[in-house]
């Protein structure tokens, strides 16, 4: 049964079925590429967690999963490219097939420090699963994910882990968040 859509979302722009379809077809990607190996999936926190768990469950081969919490220097808007670690990997990733799983890719900038620094420890490969790709005029972005779920449209976007000043997060879908509400 469709909730109803929160009052400060101008547009829904992926509903629940969506989000469902796009997960799947990753997580079959993920299991054709991966059968026989023992992926680790790296979550950045927090915004992927959602992503995450049905992720998980959409991968039908043996995988092990581990958080990491990064904050990006800068000032606060746009990303630095330079990555705070907040909470790091409790697993060792030396020899291993990771798998970092992102909520959304706008510069690139802190997923791609992510991969140069998790390389820096000896894994035998690092792939980067991303949720969504923020289309930007004229901008390539940093890094290109291996496994990409959807674009979205260069607004700001909230819902299914991603936040405004950490609400919104709980939204089953992806929407819009209107201008208004950050000029609140
Ligand atoms: P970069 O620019 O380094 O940043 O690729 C990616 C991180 O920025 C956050 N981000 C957003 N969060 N709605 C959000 O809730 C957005 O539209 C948005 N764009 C970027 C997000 O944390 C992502 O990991
Ligand atoms: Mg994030």
């Amino acid at each position: 049964m469709a909730q109803e859509i929160n009052e400060d979302i101008s547009e829904v722009i992926l509903s629940e079925d969506d989000i469902k379809g796009i997960v799947s077809r990753l997580g079959a990607e993920i299991s054709r590429d991966y059968a026989g190996k023992n992926p680790l999936i790296v979550a950045v926190l927090r915004g992927a967690f959602v992503f995450t768990a049905d992720l998980l469950r959409a991968i039908t081969v043996p995988c092990e999963v581990d958080f990491m919490a990064v904050s990006s220097y800068g000032d606060g808007v746009k990303s630095s490219g330079v990555v705070r670690i907040l909470k790091d990997l409790s697993t060792k990733i030396e020899g291993r097939d990771i798998i970092i799983a992102e909520d959304i890719l706008d510069s690139g900038l802190t997923l791609s420090y992510l991969v140069d620094m998790l390389r820096g420890r000896g894994p035998r490969s690092v792939k980067v699963c991303a949720f969504s790709l923020k289309d930007i005029p004229n901008h390539t972005p940093a890094i290109k994910p291996d496994y990409l779920g959807t674009h979205v449209p260069d607004e700001f976007i909230v819902g299914y882990g991603l936040d405004y000043a950490e609400h919104y997060r709980n939204l089953p879908y992806v929407g819009i968040l209107k201008p208004e509400v950050y000029s609140r």
